[in-house]
């Protein structure tokens, strides 16, 4: 019958297997096939009962998502589950690994169902800007009622097996194999007279009027601007008033509105970049160098941040710094970090402890390093003194070591130049704060060996991080671009927008946060250092937030000093926005001889987004990020883009190439030097084509 489902007898038991590497995704054959192993199975008198299996470590992984947006094929998968539920003999799922989105689906179209220790349960939908559309939102709340079900649904979360047994989402945990526990389970129906027990035939859920509200209103709040989970709740409440056919009819309207959306297309792209982002020719094939023991250089924010990571993943870690003092209270930074950890439920106490005791010291002297595999500096962001580091790294290192920088501006290949082993640097530039953010930008150099990058990547996988492949140039591929759509901001604050609004409106198209109020996070220090480092270079027609160089001076360095572009009340959240700072803004305006004028939330995210997609086309020109994908996933995991909008990149594909190149050319007119089109850009919309077209290439 069927490559991809198999159908076996094993005595009285039909034993119908799907066998579609890697994760068994629902696609049209095995579709197709479990629709005819079913039949066949109805009409076998032999069979008095099935089992379903997934072959491989997971059971579903849910439908095929590289199907989505393309013309359906029968049959849909709804059917093929409301075809397992009609069968009059009892079928049973034997779940091992996940049951994820439809492949949860089918084992809640089978009658019954048996869990192996370990499984995740769960529909994830919502994650791809979906809704459950196989019954998911129908049955699920059938078994385990409302309010579980929109903890679950809207969240993209799963159940643990013990957690799916003690709901009623499974009927028991197994023992031995998925096979021998779904043969052992059915045998037992068989030999009780068991029948079919179908979950759509259960009466409708219950409502629950308070469940729903606070679900809503969490929702809403937490993904503002998202239309799925809302969408996936409306889902889940309509159970409790339509009967199963009316209700399954309900969830296929409102998942065929969701496959429509933007958002949908946003999220699927996100899903396939982030496992592409890693494929790159240069470290196919190529073994990464072993690293268990790693050095850090410098244990402050980044350098404490770097050691928490490495620590929590099962990294030895020696910190280096430059004094006794400092080395206590880096210590006592990590120390800290790891008691977050404990606390969130990451690490037990004793781990921490045995983490402090054993897998961690800190040392003054770079003799400590002589067994490490790697080491990352994290010192000041000053090149004579990264220079002095590496020159002791070089001194004392074993040779294969890797010695990283984690600098975040600084040219690498003049860093790897100035030691006798270049082909072992390699720049690792974590984010702030280290051990949380998940984007490690790997600064691939010049002469950087082929299998050090292939170390750093590993490395990320290790410590739960995702890499993305950078050129070495000011500021890599992220900071670089940002750099770009941050000066657009100044610059619109300059001609007449508040920082408030240029905030508001920022957040408005999704972004967490607004450019200013990014600032003060960070600390305004780092901008006029930034600022100043660029002096020497910079070009008379550049814009210069007089402004900010005056908060810098005025000692308002941000959060950190209570106050920047806004005032930080102790015990408040968020901070308050400033007239004083709208008087400083006003006069750098005046003193330009600038007559301030309105802008509208719209034209400030255009022109925002419009700086940050064509300096995102010079780095992909340029080689700095080998695709428009790795500026994709920078920016979604770096730097907090809408998810939903799939990445500054495919936003552009979607918001349309030749628009935001009109829009361009059009700011041009007032300010030439700034916007200048990136030719890439200019390219792509001669051409008729978008950055997806380059994301193929290598
Ligand atoms: N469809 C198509 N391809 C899929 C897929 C799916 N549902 N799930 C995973 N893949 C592919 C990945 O793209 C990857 O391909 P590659 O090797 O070419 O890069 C490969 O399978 C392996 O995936 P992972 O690297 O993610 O493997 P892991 O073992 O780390 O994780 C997993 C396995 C937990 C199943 C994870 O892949 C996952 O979360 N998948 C998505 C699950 C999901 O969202 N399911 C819901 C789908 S929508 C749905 O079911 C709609 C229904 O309600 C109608
Ligand atoms: P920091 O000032 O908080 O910490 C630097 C630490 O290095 C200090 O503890 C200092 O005592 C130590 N140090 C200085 N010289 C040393 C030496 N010769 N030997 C040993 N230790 C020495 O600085 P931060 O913010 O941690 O930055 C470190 C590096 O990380 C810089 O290159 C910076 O550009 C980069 N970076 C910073 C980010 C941030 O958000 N702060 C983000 C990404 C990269």
């Amino acid at each position: 019958m069927s490559d991809v489902v198999a159908y076996e007898m094993d005595g009285d038991i039909a034993v119908i297997t799907i066998a579609n590497p890697p994760v068994n995704a629902l696609g049209h054959a095995v579709r197709q096939g479990l629709w005819d192993a079913i039949e066949r199975f109805d009409a076998d008198e032999a069979a008095h009962a099935a089992v379903i299996l997934g072959e491989g470590k997971l059971f579903i992984g849910g439908a095929d998502i590289s199907e989505f947006g393309k013309p359906p094929q029968d049959p849909w998968l709804p059917e093929v589950v409301n075809r397992i539920e009609a069968c009059g003999k009892p079928v049973v799922a034997a779940i091992q690994g996940a049951a994820l989105g439809g492949g949860l689906e089918v084992a809640l179209g089978c009658h019954y169902r048996v869990a192996m220790p370990g499984t995740k349960l769960g529909l994830p939908e919502v994650n791809l800007g979906i809704i459950p559309g196989a019954g998911g939102t129908q049955r699920t709340p059938r078994l385990i009622g409302v309010a579980a079900s929109v903890q679950m649904i809207p969240a993209g979360g799963n159940l643990s097996a013990e957690d799916a047994v003690a709901r009623g989402l499974a009927d028991t945990l197994g023992e031995g194999s998925p096979r021998e526990a779904g043969l052992a389970y059915a045998r037992e129906l068989v030999g009780q007279g068991a029948g079919p027990r179908r979950v759509g035939a259960l009466p409708c859920p219950k409502t629950d009027e308070a469940a729903l509200e606070q679900a809503r209103a969490l929702w809403r709040k937490k993904s503002a601007g998202e239309v799925a989970r809302l969408a996936a709740i409306d889902a889940v409440e309509a159970a409790t008033r339509l009967d199963i056919a009316e209700g399954l009819d309900e969830e296929r309207r409102i998942f065929r509105e969701m496959m429509e959306t933007p958002q949908r297309a946003g999220l699927i792209h996100a899903f396939f970049i982030e496992r592409k982002v890693a494929k790159l020719p240069e470290i196919e094939g190529v073994a990464p160098r072993e690293v268990a023991r790693i050095g850090v250089i410098g244990g402050g924010t980044m350098g404490a941040g770097i050691a928490t990571a490495a620590l929590t993943r099962g990294l030895d870690v020696t910190l280096i710094e430059r004094d006794e003092a400092s080395a206590d209270k880096a210590r006592a930074t990590i120390s800290k970090n790891l008691e977050g950890a404990v606390k969130r439920g990451k690490l037990s106490d004793a781990q921490k402890d045995s983490i402090l005791s054993d897998g961690f010291r800190t040392a003054t002297g770079y003799d400590a390093l002589s067994e490490a595999d790697l080491a990352i500096e994290a010192v000041f962001e000053d090149m004579d003194v990264k220079k002095q580091v590496f020159a002791e790294l070089d001194r004392v290192m074993k040779k294969g070591a890797i010695l990283a920088t984690n600098t975040s501006y600084l040219d690498v290949n003049e860093i790897a130049a100035s030691i006798s082993r270049p082909g072992d640097v390699i720049g690792l530039h974590f984010f702030s704060p280290a051990h949380v953010m998940k984007l490690l930008e790997v600064v691939v150099a010049d002469q950087t060996a082929n299998d050090v990058t292939a170390t750093a990547f590993a490395l990320a996988k290790k410590l739960g991080k995702v890499a993305v492949r950078a050129g070495v140039c000011d500021g890599f591929i992220g900071n670089r671009i940002l750099a770009k759509y941050r000066a657009a901001a100044d610059r619109m604050v300059l001609q007449g927008a508040s920082p408030y609004q240029v905030d508001r409106a920022v957040k408005a198209f999704g972004w967490p946060m607004g450019p200013y109020e990014m600032g003060d996070l960070a600390g305004l220090d780092i901008g006029y250092m930034t600022r100043k480092r660029k002096e020497p270079t910079r070009d008379p027609r550049d814009v210069v937030p007089t402004w900010a160089d005056e908060l810098y001076h005025l000692g308002r360095l941000g959060q950190k000093t209570g106050r920047g572009y806004y005032i930080y009340e102790e015990g408040k959240r968020g901070g308050q926005e400033d007239p004083e700072v709208e008087e400083l803004v006003a006069k750098a305006r005046e003193k330009q001889g600038i007559a301030p004028r309105e802008f509208t939330d719209a034209e400030i995210q255009r022109r925002y987004m419009a700086a940050l997609v064509n300096e995102a086309a010079r780095v992909v020109e340029e080689g700095i990020a080998k695709r428009p994908l790795d500026v994709d996933v920078t920016f979604l995991y770096g730097y907090g883009f809408p998810r939903w909008r799939g990445g500054p990149m495919h936003w552009a594909d979607h918001a349309g190439l030749a628009d935001l190149l009109s829009d361009i050319k059009e700011y041009a007119e007032e300010d030439d030097f700034f916007w200048q089109p990136a030719p890439l850009l200019e390219r792509l919309v001669a051409d008729n084509a978008n950055f997806a077209s380059l994301n193929d290439q290598g």
